[in-house]
Formats: C-alpha cells, structure tokens, sequence
C-alpha cells in the first residue's frame, strides 16, 4: 500500500497502472474509518483492479459553526484498517495542496463552484447551506486528480450520492457512481464518525432514528396513515425521546421532491440533533 500527499505524487503512482491497463476504483473519505468506509473499498476492490482511498477533510462543506476544527483526525488507523482491506493507493493531501491559499482566505470567496441546483435543494441543503457545493467541488477536483472508472458512495448520505450522480450526469464526468448499502451498528444506528461523539447512553439513544423510520417505512407499507401524519408522528416520537429534529421527510427517491401518493419509490429521510451532535439515516421503499 502507497501512501501519498500530495497531487503530482499521486498522478505518478497512478500513472503505471493506467499504463497497465488497470481498472482503477475511488472511495473518498474524510478519515477516521469505520466499517461502514471499509464496507465500500472492499465494494471497490471488487469492481476494479486498484483501489484508491482518499483521506479529506474538507473545509468547504463545513458550515461556519459546524465542527470542521473538532472532526476526528485518525490518519494512522485509518492507514492501517485500509492496509487490512487491500487498498492500494492512500490519498491524504493537506488543505493547502487541495485549496491553495487557504485558511488566509477561509471563506473561498473566489473558488470555483460546482452547484447542483434541484437535488441539492432540500432536506440537508437547507439545513447546511453551502455544504453540497462544498461536497460537489471537493468531489469533482478529486475526480480530475485521479481520473477514476468506478467512484464508490455509501447510501448512508443517500442525497450526497443523489447529487453526485445528477452531477456525473450533468457534466458528463467520466466515472461510474457505485451506491453500496448502509451499515448499522447492532442496535440499527447508522455507522458515522459523528457517532464517536456520543457516550455509550447516547449511542444506544441515537439508534431511535433508525426505529422511527422503520416504523415510518412500516406504516407506509400497510397504508396505515397518510405521508403527513407519519411524518408528524414520527416527529413527535423523536421528540419525546430525547432528539431536536433537523428534518423527517417522505420524499420521492429519485427526486427528492415531497412524494406524491402514486409515487414508487420512496425515500424516508431523516436528521435529528442529540445534544450537539446532529445525525442522519433513511430507509428506502417501494410502494
Ligand atoms: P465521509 O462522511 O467520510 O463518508 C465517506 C463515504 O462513506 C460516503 O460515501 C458515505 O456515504 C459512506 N458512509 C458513511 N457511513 C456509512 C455507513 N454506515 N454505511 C455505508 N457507507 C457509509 O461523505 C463524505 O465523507 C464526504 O462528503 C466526501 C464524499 C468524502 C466529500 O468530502
């Protein structure tokens, strides 16, 4: 396993495998791995010769008040989970290499955007402003410096990996996006690396998410209640156990817009704030 740092080392290490004729994979992260990361490298290993993690931590799609500053940083067990899982090629550049002149200017007035208007409206675009065009740049820069066939992204985001693919499509950007499904602790939460902010209490509190959408996905399947009242069930059940609720949208998968009754495939998607620590998670369904 390679591990590099910075962009024109990183074009030399590939640039023998293309030579070759080697497939090669791309899962990008922001570190401190867990088994939900590793779920989609061994997903890329699958699917292609070589396989290249990138560890980032993107300013850019953090909010002013978000934790950007605080986001765990694990670089050396990170490398050593992705030497255990057979990734080829580390990518873990610094900030200065990926935005140059940054932090002096920390607000990157005059960075190029890449914007994606409708799918990135709702939901966590309007609760995070800015952050899918953070996502999207950063996304799209590391694309161009490592030119990969296949990209793998976790459902977990299930509207980041809705934008990027509308994004790949749009722009005609040369990769194939691979969906891989979400991991869940034993209890149903979600894996993160949000989680490791919780305290083993919290964490057991926080699989709560996951119980309420599979309610929510439960009633919609047995047409119980309308989309309205789930929604405000599920809200208020999320409320009385202890979480400040972000958002619980029924949306339509492929659109992200409000689902309509005649609607196929829906997506329930939900974020919620335990203390300071906001989390998301959504199931999918077929009506
Ligand atoms: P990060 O939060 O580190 O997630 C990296 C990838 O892991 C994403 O595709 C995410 O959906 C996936 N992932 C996270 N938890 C998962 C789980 N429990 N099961 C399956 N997959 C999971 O998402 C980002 O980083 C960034 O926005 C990034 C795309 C790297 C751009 O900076």
């Amino acid at each position: 396993m390679m591990i590099v740092n910075t962009i024109a080392e990183l074009q030399d290490a590939l640039y023998k495998h293309r030579q070759a004729g080697s497939t090669i994979g791309f899962v990008p992260t922001m570190g401190n791995l867990h088994q939900g990361h590793l779920s989609l490298v061994d997903k890329a290993k699958e699917l292609s010769d070589v396989v290249i993690v990138s560890l980032f931590v993107n300013p850019t799609q953090f909010g002013p008040n978000e934790d950007f500053d605080s986001y765990p940083r694990t670089f050396d067990a990170d490398c050593q989970k992705l030497q255990n899982h057979d990734a080829d090629i580390i990518f873990a550049p610094s900030v200065e290499e990926v935005y140059p002149g940054y932090p002096q200017n920390k607000a990157q007035p005059n960075l190029t955007k890449v914007h994606v208007a409708e799918l990135g409206k709702d939901h966590c675009g309007a609760s995070r402003p800015g952050h899918f065009d953070g996502v999207t740049t950063i996304v799209t820069k590391l694309f161009n410096m490592v030119r990969p066939d296949i990209a793998v992204f976790g459902q977990k985001d299930f509207q980041q990996l809705a934008v990027i693919r509308r994004m790949v499509q749009d722009l005609n950007i040369p990769v194939t996006i691979i969906g891989a499904p979400i991991l869940r602790e034993p209890n149903g939460l979600a894996m993160s690396s949000r989680n490791g902010y919780l305290s083993q209490e919290q964490k057991d509190q926080a699989a709560g998410i996951y119980r309420v959408l599979s309610w929510a996905k439960e009633q919609l399947n047995t047409h119980k209640q309308s989309f309205d009242e789930v929604e405000q069930s599920a809200v208020k059940q999320l409320e009385e156990q202890g979480f400040r609720v972000d958002y619980f949208n029924i949306a339509n998968a492929d659109t992200l817009q409000v689902a309509e009754t005649s609607d196929k495939n829906i997506v329930i998607l939900a974020a919620a704030f335990l203390g300071k620590v906001r989390l998301i998670d959504n199931v999918t369904l077929t009506l």
